[in-house]
């Protein structure tokens, strides 16, 4: 640092009882002096004729070109005074020449006590004939401080130039390093709040990407799985077909033996009456006992209706589970109630020793949407309210019931489900649509059912997915579809509803 770099300050204040004093003082630190004079014959007698030139032209003790300001109090408090003033007005001394003994108010040690009070960076010089006080003695009630030099009486001019220039100057050097380590305190903290907000935001980011990834994941998994159901029921289907062809085959025509059978037994009752066909007779109906004829007369026709409605079940999961896990990339017109029905027979398995499904799906418009991602949504929401009412009912045999209605509201398909489970925890309600979060153990639960049925409801569909939750009786979740199909006519029927 240099004095061009950095503005010094001259303010000086002198307490000193004597109005002598403040002259002397006054006349040494003035424009040109004597003792400046003297001062510069000396540094150049010490330093050689061109020292002042090395700093500028101005001399170590101060030059003739150099202004104090100089402020005079005549006891201790107007020393204060004066000094808060300064302070006040952001414009404090750097130097105080301070007298040892200032009858009748407070003496230098207790002045520089009460100045130090107001203005802790102030260079004093203790001005004092004799000592009053000892050095030691000074040092215990001021304490060892760097900011503190004795000025003996009388003066020596050269040295109250001196101190004047020197101290004026390290009091400056010490505002300048106090500001800069201020600022360069500023800057670490401001950089590392930087620091701290950017690894915030990359920490967030690489969450943000993991979510997006396990998500990614989650899609191709439930993706291969959607193909796999597809291919699966694609690869029922055909035996499916033939074996209730066979059926209906087996069934017509045990009506047709039954016809026939009837009819031998008519000719059989004929026979009876001729004594020559006795033996056969009896032996016909010994294997029609054998057989319990009766009983398959009447058992046969059932075991046919009871394969036809097995293979008609097994067929509409078929369908279901290939309409379910359609891929299709575009959105279609479909019908959400068909969607759920479909989403219920796929999911059976999932509720059925828990709950009893009640549905009161009313007639609605086809929406225009992906029908496989919300038959994922539906899936993930009643899977839900199985678990939830598994959870309160626990072991025993007492089911529940999960209720799903549909209805049309400001041209949206509004679909609820609820549940007679324990309800969502008031504390972590508004948690539940984040990814991850899940109070299920892990293989039960991923967290990602309502954040994934939330993408797809509203990203995906423009729509809205909310619950209402009473404890001890259950969660309604209500999703609403807008339907938008009108417009956009001409678009591709879905296979399904
Ligand atoms: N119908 C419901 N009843 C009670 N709690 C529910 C219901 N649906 C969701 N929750 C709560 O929300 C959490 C998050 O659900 P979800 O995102 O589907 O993840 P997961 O089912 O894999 O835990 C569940 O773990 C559960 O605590
Ligand atoms: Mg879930």
């Amino acid at each position: 640092m240099t004095d061009d770099e950095i503005h010094i300050n001259r303010r000086i204040v002198i307490v000193d009882d004597m109005a002598s004093i403040h002259e002397d003082i006054r006349k040494v630190l003035g424009p040109t002096t004597a003792a400046t004079d003297e001062l510069d014959a000396l540094e150049a007698d010490l330093f050689g004729p061109d020292s002042g030139e090395s700093n500028g032209g101005d001399t170590a003790h101060g030059s003739s070109s150099i202004v104090y300001e100089i402020d005079s109090a005549f006891q201790g408090e107007e020393g204060c005074k004066l000094v808060q003033a300064a302070v006040d007005a952001e414009r404090p001394y750097a130097v105080a020449f301070v007298d040892m003994r200032m009858p009748p108010g407070w003496d230098g040690l207790k002045t520089i006590e009460e100045l130090w009070r107001i203005d802790r960076a102030l260079q004093v010089v203790i001005c004092s004939a004799y000592s009053d006080h000892s050095w030691s003695e000074i040092m215990q009630r001021l304490g060892s401080s760097d900011r503190l030099l004795i000025l003996k009486k009388p003066f020596d001019p050269v040295e109250v130039a001196q101190l004047a220039h020197t101290l004026t100057h390290k009091w400056s050097m010490q505002r300048e390093v106090t500001r800069r380590l201020s600022d360069l305190d500023r800057l670490v903290r401001e950089q590392t709040t930087d620091l701290r907000l950017a690894h915030e935001k990359l920490k967030s980011e690489v969450a943000e990407r993991e979510r997006i990834e396990e998500e990614l994941r989650l899609a191709q998994k439930l993706e291969a799985v959607g193909q796999l159901g597809a291919g699966i029921a694609h690869e029922i289907n055909t035996p499916i077909q033939f074996i209730g062809d066979s059926l209906h085959f087996l069934s017509d025509a045990c009506g047709d033996v039954q016809t026939l059978v009837r009819a031998y037994q008519e000719a059989l009752a004929a026979l009876e009456q001729d004594e020559r066909h006795h033996a056969l007779v009896n032996r016909i109906r010994q294997q029609e006992e054998d057989l319990d004829l009766d009983y398959l007369h009447e058992q046969i026709p059932k075991a046919c209706t009871r394969g036809l409605t097995g293979v008609e079940r097994v067929t509409g999961i078929v369908r279901a589970m290939k309409e379910f896990s359609h891929p299709g990339r575009e959105k279609v017109a479909a019908n959400i109630n068909e969607l759920l029905r479909n989403t219920l027979m796929v999911a059976e398995n999932e509720y059925k020793y828990v709950a009893k499904v009640e549905t009161n799906l009313t007639d609605i418009p086809f929406a225009l949407c992906h029908p496989g991602e919300l038959g994922q949504v539906f899936l993930n929401l009643i899977v839900n309210a199985a678990h939830a009412i598994a959870d309160v009912s626990g072991d025993s045999e007492s089911t529940g019931t999960i209720a799903v209605r549909t209805h049309e509201e400001e041209g949206a398909a509004v679909v609820q489900i609820a549940d007679s489970g324990g309800g969502i925890p008031e504390d972590i309600r508004h948690r539940v649509f984040d990814p991850f979060f899940t109070t299920k153990e892990v293989g039960k639960g991923t967290g990602q059912g309502l954040a994934v049925a939330r993408r797809i409801v509203v990203e995906k569909h423009g729509g809205s997915i909310g619950f209402k939750s009473i404890k001890g009786e259950g969660t309604t979740f209500t999703i609403r579809i807008p339907f938008r199909a009108k417009e956009t006519p001409n678009i591709p029927q879905a296979a399904i509803g």
